[in-house]
């Protein structure tokens, strides 16, 4: 490997990117009724295009007022309001030289009533997560199986909210497919208990995910980057493997590959553990099966992390770094040695502190 391939360019569609270091997205639950994120929080996103990072993701974006909303404090992008203050964020984010991303969310079971406006929870079916809610402190409620109605206005939230971030001028937009949150509870056996065209195989856990894909795509110019988050864990129940195993997890891939995607984010714990015994990372197990660009995420907190990463992926995003210290991108290229951070470091992003 090329000594600096991390700040070498890298061609993702017809964008040239500086270097191959991004933000991932970070929810900070900051928005008031008006689903709006506070002014710190979008100043933020800004400093760290103009502090080096070559790609600036969003917060996970609610794509309806029914069902989609998963903590206090989301965002929304389905109101003029709403897109007007999205616009100036994303010239600035572009100016000072990064790609801006938005990630588009829908919960799923992983909502509660009082979160939502209109208190609904919905799933591919009507069973909740076995751990509680840290948030409220008592069990998730069970959430009501999608009816096909559902199924149609959901996809119909995505459509909107992909609307929206291409009227606020977003280069790309990202279905969030990871984490144990809607799209994940489809493909996901753990969670899809379906019996109708929407559970059972691979191929139909599949099916809502292409449907969302597909929709999107309908609505937004051939120049807006089209991208899909995935894992194989979620924030409740941590502990599961959401994919049976590699031969399941590389079905999804290979049906995802088939699709107008731009790029694959490949969201881990830690960006080098083996996955399903195969003796390789996430990263490695996502390559053999497709040649889109394929971005990684997980535990990369410095140099030495950052070009480890990169042996299997193209972009290597941070989260808990780049949170926490403005100047990340350039202590990794000075090679500074740097923390691995604990998620209770991150509380700070929940608190209303502005962060540098
Ligand atoms: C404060 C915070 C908020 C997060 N919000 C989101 C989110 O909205 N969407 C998402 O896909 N991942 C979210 N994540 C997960 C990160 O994008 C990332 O996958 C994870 O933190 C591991 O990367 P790291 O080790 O660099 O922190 C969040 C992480 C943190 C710390």
């Amino acid at each position: 490997m090329s000594s600096d391939l991390l700040f070498s360019t890298f061609q993702l569609k017809q964008h040239t990117l500086k270097n191959r270091i991004g933000v991932a997205p970070m929810t900070r639950m900051s928005s008031q009724q008006d689903s709006v994120p506070r002014q710190d929080v979008l100043d933020f996103l800004v400093r760290r295009a103009e502090n080096g990072a070559a790609v600036v993701y969003t917060e996970a974006i609610v794509t309806d007022y029914e069902s989609a909303q998963g903590y206090p404090g989301q965002a929304r992008i389905l109101t003029q309001r709403q897109v007007d203050t999205w616009r100036p964020v994303v010239d600035k984010i572009k100016a000072g030289g990064a790609l801006a991303i938005m990630q588009i969310f829908h919960c799923g079971r992983m909502g509660w009533p009082e979160v939502n406006p209109a208190g609904r929870i919905i799933a591919p079916s009507a069973v909740p997560p076995a751990q509680d809610n840290p948030l409220t402190g008592e069990p998730y409620p069970v959430p009501d199986e999608m009816s096909l109605f559902d199924i149609d206005q959901v996809i119909n939230g995505f459509v909107r909210t992909a609307q929206g971030a291409v009227e606020a001028g977003f280069d790309g937009i990202e279905i969030h497919g990871a984490h144990g949150y809607l799209i994940n509870q489809f493909l996901s056996a753990y969670s899809n208990r379906r019996t109708d065209g929407y559970g059972g195989s691979p191929e139909n856990r599949y099916r809502f995910a292409h449907e969302v894909i597909q929709a999107v795509d309908t609505v937004i110019p051939e120049d807006t980057l089209l991208l899909f988050r995935i894992s194989n864990w979620g924030v409740a129940d941590m502990e599961v493997s959401l994919f049976a195993d590699q031969k399941e997890y590389q079905a999804i891939i290979a049906l995802l590959a088939k699709e107008p995607l731009d790029a694959i984010s490949v969201s881990t714990y830690r960006f080098g553990d083996e996955a399903f015994g195969s003796g390789k990372n996430m990263a490695a197990l996502t390559r053999e099966v497709t040649s889109l660009p394929l971005f990684i995420c997980g535990q990369i907190h410095d140099r030495a992390s950052a070009e480890a990463a990169l042996e299997d992926a193209d972009l290597v995003l941070s989260a808990k770094s780049i949170l926490l210290n403005p100047n990340w991108v350039a202590d990794v290229k000075d090679g500074k040695s740097l923390p691995l951070h604990s998620s209770e470091d991150a509380n700070v992003a929940y608190t209303e502190e502005p962060l540098p």
